[in-house]
């Protein structure tokens, strides 16, 4: 167990993973840890389902065949909104700031290795996919938020790496099926919990942050 500290800093959105599976009681207190984050009155609107095992290598299957039709986008419960609807500063955060990966193997080179390791759900031996109730408040999307940065911290504090992803929740009325999950809960967010493959030239990403004084402001 490592101090908060050191597993703030530490995590970064891992795209290839070794097939190291993820025990039970790992994924016990990972989700337990991350039951301490806040929510308005307590609300706790978040549910998790952790996919693992033959139950995730299906979905992985139905995500491949999926992410090769061209016809097929997304039917995500939060609708998808391209890069040019957003406000400009994000926009140059995603396009030029944030474009590490172009930038060390080159566009095509990384569109087709993100391109593949989405396919493969990242190769994650466990996916914990975050889910809110179908009428849920903007509030209970801040809450969900807390918890899906608590999980990924608490992973990070007992060794277990994690990507937060839109890619795992694309198709939902697939993972309703696949999860039996029930209509009225929205899939949000997945997280994949696993550990990080090294050596894969993907993981070499350090996605950059703007500078302090660019998103801070001190006022007295
Ligand atoms: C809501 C959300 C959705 C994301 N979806 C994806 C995704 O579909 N594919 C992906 O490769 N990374 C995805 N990411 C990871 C971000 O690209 C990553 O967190 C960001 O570039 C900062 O890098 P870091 O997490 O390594 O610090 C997502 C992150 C968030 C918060």
């Amino acid at each position: 167990m490592v101090n908060a500290k050191h597993a703030i800093l530490n995590r970064r959105a891992i795209r290839a993973f070794k097939d190291t599976p993820v025990s039970d009681e790992e994924f016990r207190s990972i989700i337990k840890m991350a039951q301490k984050a806040p929510s308005w009155i307590d609300s706790q609107p978040g549910r998790v389902v952790i996919a693992t095992g033959d139950k995730l290598n299906r979905m992985r299957a139905v995500h491949q065949q999926l992410n090769a039709d061209p016809g097929i986008h997304t039917n995500s419960d939060v609708p998808f909104v391209p890069i040019s609807e957003w406000d400009s500063e994000s926009q140059f955060n995603m396009t030029t700031r944030g474009a590490t990966g172009p930038q060390i193997f080159g566009a095509e080179q990384w569109t087709q290795m993100k391109g593949s390791q989405s396919a493969r759900l990242f190769n994650a031996p466990a996916v914990a996919y975050l889910t809110l109730p179908k009428d849920y408040t903007p509030w209970s999307l801040y809450d969900l938020g807390a918890f899906g940065e608590a999980i990924m911290v608490a992973a990070q504090s007992i060794g277990v790496d994690s990507i937060p992803a839109f890619e795992f929740i694309k198709y939902p009325d697939r993972l309703r099926e696949t999860l039996n999950v029930s209509a009225d809960r929205e899939f949000i967010i997945g997280i994949g919990l696993g550990h990080a493959d090294e050596d894969a030239p993907i993981n070499r990403i350090n996605a950059p942050r703007m500078d302090l004084d660019q998103v801070l402001k001190i006022i007295k």
